[in-house]
This record gives structure tokens, C-alpha cells and sequence, in this order.
């Protein structure tokens, strides 16, 4: 017996340096997307390819390897410190100690943490922002082409999200690194889009930029510009 279908007719690419913003309401099929992106699901139909290449042609494990996820619960090992935790990959890739120590220190520094303050630290000492910091850099350590990003911001603070918001606009453009960022804040998506796929239950509803986003008229396009506050986009037309 056929299942019933997550996602449909899904077509979309991003280039280096870009992000495609998945915008879509609970269950319309985002985590999903970014699962089939590293093969943590399989598409039952359609193709995905990186770099040319079609993913099911490539190891899962390398697949994974090659590609940095964030996820909104961190996914971050209690066991582990903090410098191991980042340097997660890049040991699995087999660099050498001293690499990884310089790869992590640099990174925990560009996330806006003090390397010496939490490197040793184990996560259930960070706080949610901090550990959210440690889960981007980790994801940023063996220098992946591609990053997917599932709500990393959802659970923080306003002020500490726009940090990290502004931090990720650096790191793309530091690291010319393509990305797929799921979220459900339209704020966020027009800040940090290049494109926006708009997501109603599995299937792509508009495939935008951030500035003709809001000229949509389009239903699950429209039912996020409500939830704005009234008269925002008209002042920041202004
Ligand atoms: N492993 C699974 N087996 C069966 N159905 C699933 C599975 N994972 C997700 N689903 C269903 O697929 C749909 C899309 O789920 P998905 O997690 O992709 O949504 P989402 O857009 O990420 O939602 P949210 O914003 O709440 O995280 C939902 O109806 C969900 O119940
Ligand atoms: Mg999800």
C-alpha cells in the first residue's frame, strides 16, 4: 500500500553563497525537505543532486559528512566537551589534533563564545544560546559546501537570534557556503533569504525573492504577511 505523500512536485536549488529560506506552517513538510537533502530519508520519487551529483550515487555517511545540519535542540553530545563536540566531523575525517584544536578555536571565537571560557566545558553547563552558538560552529568544522538549517534560532531570545542571525550573514559570505534554512518566522526569512520557497502542506506554493515575498498574494504567503504587525511593511516602505 502507497503511503501518504510528504512532499510533492518539491523543485528547488541554491548556489554558493545563497540561502534558500523554506517558509512554511507546522508540518507542511520542512524537516522533511532537509532530511532527504542528506539521505536521512530517501525519496521515494525525484532526484537531488550536489555539485552534479546525484546523492543517491554518493556514501550516506560521506553524504552526511559533507554537509552541516543544525538542528533547533542543538543535537549536541552531553557527554562530550564542547571542543570535541565541534570537532565531531573533523576527527571522523581524521585530521590531526592540532588542525582541529586551531579549526575549533577559530570557529568558537567567530560564534561569538571565549574558546578558552567554553571549550572544556560539557553542554548541560551552556546556556541555550550557547549552545546553539556551539551547534553552528560544529557545523561549520570541516568546511561543508552545504548547510541545512532546521528553526536553529526558534528557541532564543530576540536580541540573541538577531546576533546569531547576523553571524550566519558573515559566515555565508566567509565561508561562500550554500544553505537551505528551514523557519516558520517570517522576519527571519526576509532577513536572511536570498530565495524563499513557500511550503503548504508538502507542496511549493511560490518560489520568491525576499522583496516580491511581500507583494504575494498567494493563501499561505498572505496568512504569514498577517501576522505581521499592521502597517510594518508599510513603513518599511517608507
Ligand atoms: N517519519 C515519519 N513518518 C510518517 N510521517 C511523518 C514522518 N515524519 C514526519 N511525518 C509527517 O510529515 C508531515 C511533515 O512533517 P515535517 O516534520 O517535515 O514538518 P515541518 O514542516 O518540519 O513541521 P514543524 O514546523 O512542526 O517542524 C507531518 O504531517 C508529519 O506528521
Ligand atoms: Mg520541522
Amino acid at each position: 500500500m502507497e503511503g501518504r505523500r510528504i512532499l510533492e512536485d518539491l523543485s528547488f536549488g541554491v548556489e554558493r553563497g545563497e540561502t534558500l529560506v523554506l517558509l512554511g506552517q507546522s508540518g507542511s513538510g520542512k524537516t522533511t525537505a532537509l532530511r532527504l537533502i542528506n539521505r536521512t530519508l530517501d525519496a521515494t520519487s525525484g532526484r537531488i543532486c550536489i555539485d552534479g551529483r546525484d546523492i543517491r550515487q554518493l556514501d550516506p555517511i560521506e553524504l552526511r559528512r559533507s554537509i552541516g545540519y543544525v538542528i533547533q535542540d542543538f543535537g549536541l553530545l552531553p557527554h562530550w566537551t564542547v571542543e570535541e563536540n565541534v570537532s565531531l566531523v573533523p576527527r571522523l575525517l581524521g585530521w590531526e589534533m592540532d588542525k582541529r584544536r586551531r579549526r575549533a578555536r577559530e570557529l568558537l571565537n567567530q560564534v561569538g563564545l571565549d574558546y578558552q571560557e567554553v571549550h572544556q566545558r560539557r553542554p548541560y553547563r551552556l546556556s541555550g544560546g550557547q549552545k546553539q552558538r556551539v551547534a553552528v560552529a560544529r557545523a561549520l568544522a570541516a568546511e561543508p559546501g552545504l548547510l541545512l538549517f532546521d528553526e536553529p534560532f526558534g528557541a532564543l531570545d530576540p536580541v540573541t537570534r538577531h546576533e546569531m542571525q547576523q553571524q550566519f550573514l558573515i559566515l555565508r559570505k566567509q565561508y561562500n557556503v550554500a544553505s537551505v534554512f528551514v523557519t516558520h518566522d517570517l522576519l527571519e526569512a526576509l532577513a536572511l533569504a536570498t530565495r524563499i520557497a513557500v511550503l503548504d502542506r508538502g507542496k511549493l506554493e511560490a518560489q520568491v525573492t525576499p522583496g516580491e515575498f511581500i507583494t504575494l498574494r498567494t493563501p499561505v504567503a498572505r496568512s504569514f504577511l498577517d501576522t505581521l504587525p499592521s502597517g510594518l511593511l508599510d513603513r518599511c516602505a517608507d
